[in-house]
């Protein structure tokens, strides 16, 4: 029995010597020391020997055991340790390839100056409101006071929408003026930024669709000074603190009296006392139109629904487009519509 113990501790011994996983190390384990096992087989044997001899051999068997336990572990153990390590070598991450950059959007330029624009009448107390780019001749002109046939309509070049004469596309934001009044009763202060369109031909400052930001306000006591105060103020705002605006008497169906305003030149350092005579922005004059304003005619208070014996109020327009291309020195519209990503990025 003792040459058997010797061999089977042999056997096992080389078997977990090449044991290439730690799947083999558990059939070793089970076919050398398992219940059903070689040692336990022999172990059967025990109950023959003599009463001397049995204690030995079983120390032996037992050592044999602890031989063969004591191989598995370690060889299951280096096994464990060597598939760490190719693990590890084979799943190593080269940290200093470059990262995949994730392209980062930005808001327009167009839209950047609109929300600055909003920004400064919100902080006045003016409220968003908005209103449809598919008019009808009420809101876009009869109820603005432009009578069917008055040639201020032509100014206003527009594009008719097919199922009816009396649809189109809105040629300015003002409509949302008789929107506001006849959905909410005075007092209103609202900043209504939009897409207006008109049938110009595309060149360097003209677009068939632009932007435009109408600004009104009507209570009880709204005078011409107010239109003034607020406009100063935007403009200082929007431009900077040095800047100055000029009123000069305009024509509007829907205002009287109707101005058009100008704002001192952004780029004349002294403008408009001494402005640069060869100023490409302002042409030497010192002053840049940037806007449509007046007291909202009696009419349209009307159209609106308002009593134009108890509230008065004043409105301007302005066009988004021309105060970005003044604020970032551009002289054509045209890159805000090209989606060229070389010009756009710039902002
Ligand atoms: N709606 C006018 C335009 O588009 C601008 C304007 C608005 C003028 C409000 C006066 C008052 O030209």
């Amino acid at each position: 029995m003792d040459a058997e113990l010797a061999q089977l501790r042999a056997a096992a011994t080389a078997e977990v010597a090449a044991a290439a996983d730690a799947e083999a190390i558990e059939a070793i384990r089970l076919r050398y020391l398992g219940r059903k096992g070689s040692l336990n087989q022999i172990l059967r044997g025990l109950g023959r020997l003599s009463a001397e001899e049995r204690p030995r051999l079983g120390a032996v068997a037992n050592e044999v055991k602890e031989a063969i336990a004591g191989a598995l572990d370690a060889r299951g153990a280096a096994l464990a340790h060597e598939a760490m390590a190719r693990a590890l070598a084979e799943e190593r991450i080269d940290v200093t390839l470059p990262g995949r950059r994730r392209p980062q959007g930005r808001v327009h330029p167009l839209r950047q100056t609109e929300d600055d624009i909003v920004d400064i009448f919100l902080s006045m107390g003016f409220s968003v409101a908005e209103g449809p780019e598919i008019e009808d001749d009420f809101h876009n002109f009869e109820g603005l006071n432009f009578p069917p046939d008055h040639p201020a309509r032509d100014s206003q070049d527009t594009f008719f929408v097919e199922g009816g004469p009396d649809l189109l596309l809105r040629t300015h934001t003002s409509p949302v003026q008789l929107r506001v009044m006849r959905s909410q009763p005075p007092p209103v202060r609202a900043v209504v930024p939009g897409t207006v369109y008109r049938r110009d031909d595309l060149d360097a400052t003209h677009s068939p669709m632009f932007q435009q930001v109408e600004v009104f306000m009507i209570d009880d006591r709204v005078t011409f000074a107010d239109l003034k105060g607020v406009l100063a103020e935007f403009a200082r705002r929007l431009f900077g603190p040095q800047t100055r605006v000029r009123f000069r008497s305009s024509f509007f169906p829907f205002t009287e009296p109707s101005a058009e305003v100008d704002v001192s030149c952004v780029r004349c350092p002294n403008a408009p006392a001494a402005p640069d005579a060869d100023c490409r922005v302002c042409k030497g004059s010192g002053w840049l139109e940037i806007l449509g304003a007046g007291m909202i005619h009696p009419n349209v208070l009307r159209a609106g629904g308002y009593d134009p014996e108890t509230v008065r109020g004043f409105a301007f327009g302005l066009g988004t487009e021309r105060v970005a291309m003044l604020r970032h020195g551009l002289d054509e519209l045209r890159g805000f519509y090209d989606n060229d990503l070389r010009f756009l990025e710039q902002f």
